[in-house]
């Protein structure tokens, strides 16, 4: 049985360190008629709320807690009553955002969350930020990156509780090493393949 990948973008703002920017985040919402997870909640809580379009939410994946993921995570767990799943190490950066509350429940590297008769599993892939996780759903020959991996490279580490040679390391042992035909489905703009970014990444600087 096959599952459904729906793209929802959503617009907002991203701030750390002092600093805001405008950004377009991807949502990421997968099922069949009856079940779906959704991958990241940024800015728009209606928006998300009517992309599920009735079906019981499983979980909300976080692929990191950069507020402009974030957001409207917590309002969207209420509406549909389901839980929010984040890689723990990244709760410094929860925090900013949710002084008050806490994730429901940790995401380890491994961890497999079935949805529609399909498996996403967690990738741990440290780098632009300390908890960042992939979702890699196998049985539709694609990843969900978040900011680790974009259509033309590696997300930023330029800012606090990021690190470039981590990143580096993160995308080519653990995101690289999957399929070639692979596709990438990433947290801001389009989608690429890992094809396409072996290549990109073969330009890199160490
Ligand atoms: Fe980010």
């Amino acid at each position: 049985m096959s599952v459904t990948i729906e793209n929802l973008v959503t617009s907002g703002t991203f701030s750390l360190d002092g600093g805001t920017w405008d950004v377009d985040n991807n949502v990421w919402i997968v099922g069949n008629d009856e079940e779906c997870v959704i991958i990241d909640s940024p800015h728009d809580a209606a928006a998300i709320i009517s992309g599920v379009r009735g079906r019981k939410v499983l979980a909300i994946l976080l692929t990191h807690a950069h507020n402009d993921h974030i957001g409207a995570a917590r309002e969207v767990a209420h509406a549909v009553g389901a839980p929010i799943h984040l890689n723990l190490e990244d709760q410094i950066l929860w925090e900013q955002v949710y002084p008050d509350a806490t994730p429901d429940a940790d995401i380890a590297d491994g961890d497999e969350f079935r949805v529609g008769g399909a498996t996403l599993r967690a990738i741990h892939t440290p780098g632009h930020s300390p908890g960042s996780t992939c979702f890699h759903l196998e049985q539709e020959g694609t990843v969900f990156t978040g900011d680790t991996l974009f259509n033309g490279g590696p997300g930023a580490t330029g800012r606090s509780y990021s690190d470039y040679p981590t990143i580096l390391t993160s995308i080519r042992e653990r995101l690289l090493t999957l399929p070639a035909e692979t596709v990438v489905r990433t947290g801001h703009g389009d989608n690429t393949t890992i094809a396409a970014e072996r290549e990109t990444l073969a330009k890199v600087s160490q």
